[in-house]
């Protein structure tokens, strides 16, 4: 008797108290999306029609800040492990590959190879002005890819252009024709571009 009535204090200590062993789960409170932030995360979405309209150089600048440009405390707009920085942003702009150089806000001509055959494996990415490739050494090209082709998307949100990141590509080919070495990969291609009416 005496055992039940403890047990009875202690279930109704424990109720009294909100806690519940047996819950699996949690139910959140509502997200505030209220923010400009929170509101460029929502409506961020991969398009897949682009118009050949121009994307000005300030744009260009801008995209490309976005990516990996250097911010105003001394690193960069993305995250990189041990602060390694290796991230290399190919750029097909007016008919020319560039690399990238953030810290320098500015493109060094690459070369003049044209790259579309290892990128156009689905036909809508042809007209986008123009298309991000992402490569770097290999221990986190991929975790400083995503980080950049995010900041790209949500750059995109938020002017009005439309963007996608794509795996369908010829690494191998590409490997090749940027002259990357052995410690380097190829992750993505992300066209960027006004949207098709
Ligand atoms: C690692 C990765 C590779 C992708 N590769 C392609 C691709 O080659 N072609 C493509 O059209 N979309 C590709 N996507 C885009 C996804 O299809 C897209 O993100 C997904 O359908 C969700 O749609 P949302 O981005 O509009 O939310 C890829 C996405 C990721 C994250």
């Amino acid at each position: 008797m005496k055992k039940n009535f403890m047990a009875a204090v202690l279930f109704a200590a424990l109720a009294l108290s909100g806690f519940n062993a047996g819950a699996e789960e949690l139910a959140l409170p509502k997200p505030d999306t209220s923010s400009a932030l929170m509101k460029i995360i929502d409506a961020r979405q991969s398009g897949r029609a682009y118009s050949d309209q121009k994307i000005s150089e300030q744009e260009l600048s801008n995209i490309l800040w976005a990516a990996f440009g250097a911010n105003s405390h001394g690193k960069r707009t993305i995250p990189t492990g041990r602060n390694q920085q290796d991230l290399k942003v190919f750029v097909i702009y007016d008919n020319a590959v560039w690399l990238y150089d953030g810290k320098n806000n500015l493109l060094n001509k690459y070369s003049e190879t044209d790259l579309m055959p290892y990128l156009d494996s689905q036909d809508f990415v042809k007209p986008a002005p123009v298309h991000l490739i992402y490569a770097g050494g290999k221990k986190y090209a991929e975790a400083h890819s995503g980080s950049a082709y995010e900041n790209v998307y949500l750059y995109a949100a938020e002017n009005g252009l439309s963007t996608v990141i794509r795996g369908l590509i010829d690494r191998d080919g590409l490997h090749k024709a940027l002259n990357l070495n052995e410690d380097e990969v190829v992750t993505y291609h992300q066209p960027i571009g006004y949207p098709a009416q």
